[in-house]
């Protein structure tokens, strides 16, 4: 049995990972008690305490504005902690897959961001997780950044499905920015798509013992990808998708109005990028699949939050 190090287990998509990669290896999951990325020394003893052959890092810090602040904290987490566990894995011949942002980019294309278009992050949150993927790309040969984008779950602290969820029952009326253009991602088909790309990493270390059940092994090779459920949509369009599929579901829903609004009427600390769809081609091609388009992603996340009530 193959061991993976899996960060962040208390996050979205950490909570996520686990029922799908345990089948697949035996899965130490570490929490920020049991491991403070901000530690160096705590990084470089729990890696070589586990001696995992893959590592996945799910862990971040993710307040995209408090992070306009809290710079170097933001910096120590996205930045320098990925780069430390980069090379400890290089160290133990270990495989890494460490999951980064849309925010990398600064927004002024109009077609999707593929792979070899360059970052250019437009607040700090964004920096911060551009350096990670510098420091992973440069200590661990074998790695994997894959960028996802507008994450949102039924486990974790909260997102925007939940807000909206949480608003719609209790106000008639709704101000959503419409001048921002993404890619919502469900933490279950990111979480498949981390156990696909798992299963079929070229590491002799990893060897047949992390295998799904396919026909075809697949050869995801070391680099960057981009992996977003399919589709993009504006937070305003995306909101009223919410509703309309809460509805269906049962949710409560009092509201009566979107109003969409500008970015510029919905001030925040930090700039977001107004177009930050990620082009999921490569991942698409590599897994031999396309992700799930988002209003899919969407239902199957209403209806996981509808059975936990
Ligand atoms: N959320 C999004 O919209 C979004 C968009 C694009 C990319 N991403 C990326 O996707 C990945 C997963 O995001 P997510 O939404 O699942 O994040 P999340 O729900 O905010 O979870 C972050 C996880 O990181 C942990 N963490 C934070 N600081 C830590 C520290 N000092 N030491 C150890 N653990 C620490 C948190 O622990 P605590 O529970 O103790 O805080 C939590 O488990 C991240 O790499 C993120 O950058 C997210």
């Amino acid at each position: 049995m193959k061991r993976i190090l899996l960060t962040g287990i208390t996050g979205q998509l950490g909570q996520q990972l686990p029922g799908i990669l345990e089948p697949l290896a035996e899965v130490t999951g570490v929490d920020r008690q049991s491991l403070d990325l901000a530690q160096p020394e705590e990084i470089r003893k729990v890696i070589s305490e586990v001696k995992p052959d893959l590592i996945i890092n799910a862990a971040a810090y993710t307040a995209v504005d408090k992070a306009e602040t809290e710079t170097e904290l933001a910096k120590a987490i996205n930045g320098i902690a990925p780069t430390i566990i980069a090379e400890e894995a290089q160290q133990l011949g270990a495989s890494l897959i460490h999951i980064s942002t849309d925010y990398v980019f600064d927004g002024r294309k109009n077609t999707p961001y593929t792979e070899e278009d360059t970052p250019n992050p437009i607040n700090a949150y964004g920096q911060s997780k551009l350096l990670g993927e510098e420091g992973v790309r440069q200590k661990c040969e074998r790695h994997i950044i894959l960028r996802t984008a507008w994450v949102y779950g039924a486990y974790g602290k909260g997102n925007f499905v939940k807000t909206m969820l949480r608003l719609g029952a209790e106000r008639e009326e709704l101000r959503v920015v419409v001048d921002q253009v993404g890619g919502p991602t469900w933490t279950g088909d990111l979480a498949q798509g981390i156990a696909m790309i798992a299963a079929n990493l070229p590491n002799p270390r990893l060897g047949e013992s992390i295998n799904l059940d396919q026909d075809a092994k697949l050869n995801v090779s070391t680099g960057t990808y981009h992996f977003t459920n399919s589709g993009a949509i504006s937070w305003y369009d995306f909101a009223i998708a919410i509703f309309e599929e809460a509805q269906l579901l049962g949710f409560p829903v009092k509201v009566k109005h979107v109003v969409p609004i500008t970015t510029t009427e919905y001030p925040t600390p930090a700039k977001r990028p107004a177009y930050s769809v990620l082009s999921g081609k490569k991942i698409s091609v590599a897994l031999g699949t396309h992700p799930p388009h988002w209003r899919q992603g969407l239902r199957q996340m209403l209806k996981q939050l509808y059975s936990q009530q």
